[in-house]
């Protein structure tokens, strides 16, 4: 908690599929199992996470809140007086409730999928970032940013490579990488987040892993 007020974390890329979604359910997840409490703004369109959470039986007992409007900072503020973190999960395209979200944001996660493609996408959001932060309300007070590998390949080198590039281009990533498991669409058709499946599992260890870094980065 920061001065009795929570942390807000937007998730925030400029490609569509790109893992966001994923991200934000499984950060919800951890932390919420961890003892934080936590709550989602369904700032998508799409309403992913809403989709999500009513394929539960019984729906999973997490707050999720639809908001595409622009009033979505404000949402997001009031919200951050009653509970430890909210996370904004944002459509994959630049739009204004993003940059709204942003406005308001402690910290940016980036999923980024592990190919080199993807890069370029990554690039442009932190410029993004970079541009909300160099605004007369965000200068003294700007939020972090951290990519995160998503649908890694495991045992690929690709996931290696584009985390060297963009280390050495001086992006910030999480040492955590979220690795491509079949169970991520098993649990989402049951409205759940590997870890309530099998809280040992390796999906459930890279989440772990995941949220650890974000508390981290929250000074937490
Ligand atoms: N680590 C993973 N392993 C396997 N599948 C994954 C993983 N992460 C995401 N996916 C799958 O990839 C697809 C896109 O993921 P997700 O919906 O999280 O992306 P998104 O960035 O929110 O997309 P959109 O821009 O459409 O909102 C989904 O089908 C999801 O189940
Ligand atoms: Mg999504």
């Amino acid at each position: 908690m920061r001065n009795g007020t929570g942390a807000i974390v937007v998730m925030a890329t400029l490609k569509g599929g790109s893992g966001k979604s994923t991200a934000a359910a499984c950060l919800a997840a951890h932390c919420q199992l961890g003892g934080l409490r936590t709550a989602v703004i369904d700032a998508d369109p799409q309403a992913s996470l809403l989709h999500w959470q009513s394929l539960g039986e019984p729906p999973i007992d997490l707050p999720i809140i639809g908001d595409t409007s622009e009033a979505v900072a404000s949402r997001a503020r009031a919200l951050a007086h009653e509970i430890e973190l909210v996370i904004i999960d944002t459509a994959g395209f630049r739009n204004r409730t993003m940059i709204e979200a942003l406005s308001v944001a402690d910290l940016a996660v980036i999923p980024i999928k592990a190919s080199p493609l993807d890069i370029s996408a990554a690039i442009e959001t932190v410029r993004l970032i970079e541009e909300v932060n160099a605004t007369e309300e965000r200068r003294s007070r700007p939020m972090a940013y951290r990519l995160l590998l998503t649908q890694v390949t495991v045992g690929s080198a690709v996931a290696r490579h584009v985390r060297n590039e963009l280390a050495q281009s001086g992006y910030a990533l999480f040492d955590a990488e979220l690795a491509n498991r079949v169970v991520y669409a098993e649990a989402s058709i049951a409205g759940r987040m590997p870890i309530h499946l099998d809280a040992g599992s390796a999906a459930a260890r890279d989440g772990e892993a995941f949220a650890r870094e974000v508390r981290r980065a929250l000074g937490w």
